[in-house]
């Protein structure tokens, strides 16, 4: 087949930015598509982060330690930008503004401030594709709720919890990085880190909390840095937020956890959904099984399990018994993100990653949710309460 070959540049070489470049050596994997991805700059202060990138990416033509060297590449259409948060605002910015479309990681911005200011330069470049990454509803179990949300079957919705728990800070050994410090990861703490991947499917089926009431907690507040020093642990370690949501007439309970210190977590992204006809859990913890119930009147209340077939948003060459994880669902992000690069609103599915509205709506309701922490008050989201947050 003929593909589109759409060239990409890659800023922030780090864990997230291999991650992604793996996935293009894996292209092959997806099945049916008329285009295919090539990462041909890189970019990164850090020569031995680069290093991977030149050993395994061999379409790769310009290294550098300067962004704008990559902006001013013509050859190249599309960032896939993953750096520390405190550089979102000034990088997503000058991205946008080169005209090159943009898979940005969360929380794009460090702050709503942040957010907003780039939120005004997409509002000016209408024809570029501007996306957040957040893989986790690419899992089957994500996108099988995904289409019971839009076949309309749970009903009246009961109660929803959703999170994202990770477990490696429990031990107080480990060492401190930018994500626990204020100057780099910001005011937002787990919730920059974690928040979108947790937010991202309610906001997606229109669940916009109405309220929210937050409780945060700094649990391990000095760790060692890399020169045995100890250091000041300054960011939210764990989050849960209570929020009111309303839908047309019904009105629900929503909790959203995100959590650095939840014992025996390694990355557990779960969402489960009870609703008056139909129920479910799942959680990657279990990436196989999906639990659910159907409710006929007067019927029998009997759980189902049921382990899902490997099928996520595009076809694959993988057999439908083998097992889905992490890699799988960034590729398959990275395939919705660029189908709608070149197919637009003809992409061959619907469920797109992350948008900037999307992601505006997760910086109110974290920024609400610090307000909320302060005050010990359950923050009103439909009032304008933005001058407060921030001072
Ligand atoms: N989607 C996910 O599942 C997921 C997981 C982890 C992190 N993230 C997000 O990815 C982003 C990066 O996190 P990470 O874990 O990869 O961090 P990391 O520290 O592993 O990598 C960040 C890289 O950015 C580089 N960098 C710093 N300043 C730069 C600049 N001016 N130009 C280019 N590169 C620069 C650093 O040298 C480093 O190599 C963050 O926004 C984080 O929230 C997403």
């Amino acid at each position: 087949m003929n593909k589109r070959i759409v060239k990409f540049g890659v800023i922030g070489c780090g864990l997230m930015g291999r991650e992604f470049a793996s996935a293009v050596n894996r292209w092959g994997h997806l099945l049916n598509l008329g285009f295919s991805p090539q990462i041909v700059g890189v970019c990164d202060p850090n020569s031995n982060a680069t290093e991977w990138f030149e050993d395994n990416i061999h379409s790769l033509k310009l290294v550098t330690h300067d962004y704008h060297e990559l902006l001013k590449d013509k050859e190249i259409e599309a960032i896939y930008c993953a750096v520390p948060h405190h550089l979102h605002e000034q990088l997503y910015i000058d991205i946008i503004n080169s005209k090159k479309h943009l898979l940005g990681e969360k929380p794009f911005g460090i702050d709503l401030k942040a957010n907003q200011k780039i939120l005004n330069v997409i509002e000016k470049h209408p024809d570029l594709v501007v996306r957040a990454s957040s893989e986790f509803p690419f899992f089957p179990g994500g996108q099988i709720i995904s289409k019971w949300i839009q076949e309309e079957r749970f009903g009246k919705i009961l109660n929803v919890e959703a999170g994202l728990l990770h477990s490696s800070d429990l031990d107080p050994n480990k060492k401190i990085n930018w994500k626990r410090k204020i100057d780099f990861n910001g005011q937002y703490g787990c919730m920059g880190d974690l928040g979108l991947h947790v937010l991202h499917m309610p906001l997606r089926f229109g669940w916009i909390p109405k309220n929210v009431r937050a409780i945060l907690s700094n649990i391990i507040t000095k760790r060692t840095n890399d020169d045995g020093l100890m250091e000041e642990c300054e960011t939210w370690d764990n989050v849960t937020l209570l929020c009111e949501v309303e839908k047309e007439i019904n009105s629900f309970p929503m909790v959203l956890n995100m959590k650095r210190i939840a014992p025996g977590h390694a990355n557990t992204w779960y969402l489960t959904i009870h609703g008056t006809d139909f129920s479910c859990e799942y959680s990657t913890k279990q990436p196989k099984q999906i639990h659910f119930m159907e409710y006929r009147l007067g019927g029998n209340q009997s759980w189902q399990t049921m382990d899902v077939p490997y099928q996520s948003a595009y076809d694959s060459i993988t057999g439908s018994i083998f097992e889905f994880g992490f890699s799988d669902s960034i590729l398959q992000m990275w395939a919705a993100f660029i189908d709608e690069i070149v197919n637009r609103e003809t992409m061959a599915q619907s469920f797109t990653c992350a948008s900037p509205q999307e992601v505006s709506i997760s910086h109110e309701v974290f920024t609400a949710a610090l307000c909320s922490h302060l005050t010990g008050e359950t923050v009103d989201l439909s009032k304008e309460r933005e001058s407060t947050w921030i001072g």
